[in-house]
């Protein structure tokens, strides 16, 4: 594996695979990796030539108030475990490579951002779009690697590709869970002992709604994980919990168009997502 930090570099070894015709897999992280980013590398290994994987806590996609000081960081564990896990190329860069300057102009999400995370976090999809649009160009990969776990950052990323004609396909992982169910996260290592204890409660309350959501009455369903989650433990604070059309995130209208559940958790240190998509892929 090659660990690559500047963008001179990066590029000379970029342009030699392109000349050789390989084909690129590309995986963008903000490290603290474990075992949902590494199936996402599973399946880039599998469908390409090279995989490429970048680790970079992007500031332009965390508030004023959020936890970008905090994130967690160990760069030589995700350099052990990302060429373990046969990542060709790790790309590195610190926030003065990426942003040398203010930009002269900006990308700003307007779709499928009005709800969830993009009503919560204002301007983090925009921050996600930018660095997506600088890591694409750089890398300029066949095919990038995201987590379902993230569903609206899939759905905002998919129209952005394909409103701009990006020369990539998005490739779609489903969310890889800790054996309890809790969806795998960087920011779990920031649950209290006993927040870890409760935290499976998310995930088996949005599984029992997957059957409810066959009598077709939103309200019910999302009343029901409410109770599911009160019932069980009381420390989580819900900051959003709804179900739209998946991947416009308009109300439901067509129960059988897909679906997604989507839940966040603020617990005490740390901010949890999970979702269920219901038909469709
Ligand atoms: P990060 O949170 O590090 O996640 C990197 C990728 O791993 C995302 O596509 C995310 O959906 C996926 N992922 C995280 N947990 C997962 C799990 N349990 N199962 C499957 N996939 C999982 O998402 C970001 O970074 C950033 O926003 C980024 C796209 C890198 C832009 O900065």
């Amino acid at each position: 594996m090659k660990t690559i930090r500047d963008i001179e570099t990066l590029r000379v070894v970029i342009e030699s695979y392109k000349k050789e015709r390989q084909i690129i897999g590309f995986v963008p992280t903000m490290g603290y990796l474990h075992e949902g980013h590494m199936a996402l590398v599973n399946v880039a290994n599998e469908e390409n030539d090279i995989v490429v994987m970048s680790i970079f806590v992007n500031p332009t996609q965390f508030g004023p108030n959020e936890d970008f000081e905090s994130y967690p960081r160990d760069e030589a564990r995700d350099t052990a475990l990302a060429e373990q896990n046969g990542v060709d190329i790790l790309f590195l860069p610190s926030v003065e490579t990426m942003y040398p300057e203010n930009l002269t102009a900006t990308i700003h999400a307007q779709k499928r951002v009005s709800v969830l995370d993009g009503a919560t976090r204002e301007g983090h999809f925009d921050g996600v779009l930018i660095v997506l649009a600088k890591l694409f160009h750089l890398v300029q990969p066949d095919s990038a690697y995201f987590g379902q776990k993230d569903a609206q950052q899939v759905a905002v990323v998919q129209g952005f590709v394909a409103d701009y004609f990006l020369p990539l396909t998005i490739r779609v992982i489903p969310t890889v869970r800790e054996q309890d169910g809790l969806a795998k996260s960087s920011r779990n290592v920031y649950l209290t002992e006993q927040e870890r204890e409760e935290a499976p409660v998310i995930h088996a309350a949005l599984r029992k709604a997957r059957e409810e959501v066959k009598e077709r009455d939103t309200a019910r369903v999302l009343a029901n994980i409410r109770v599911a989650m009160d019932q069980k433990k009381t420390h989580e604070k819900i900051v959003y919990l709804d179900m739209y059309q998946y991947p416009s995130f308009e109300p439901v209208e067509d129960w059988e168009k897909p679906i997604i559940i989507a839940i966040c958790v603020q617990y005490s240190k740390a901010r949890l997502i999970d979702n269920e998509i219901i038909g469709g892929a």
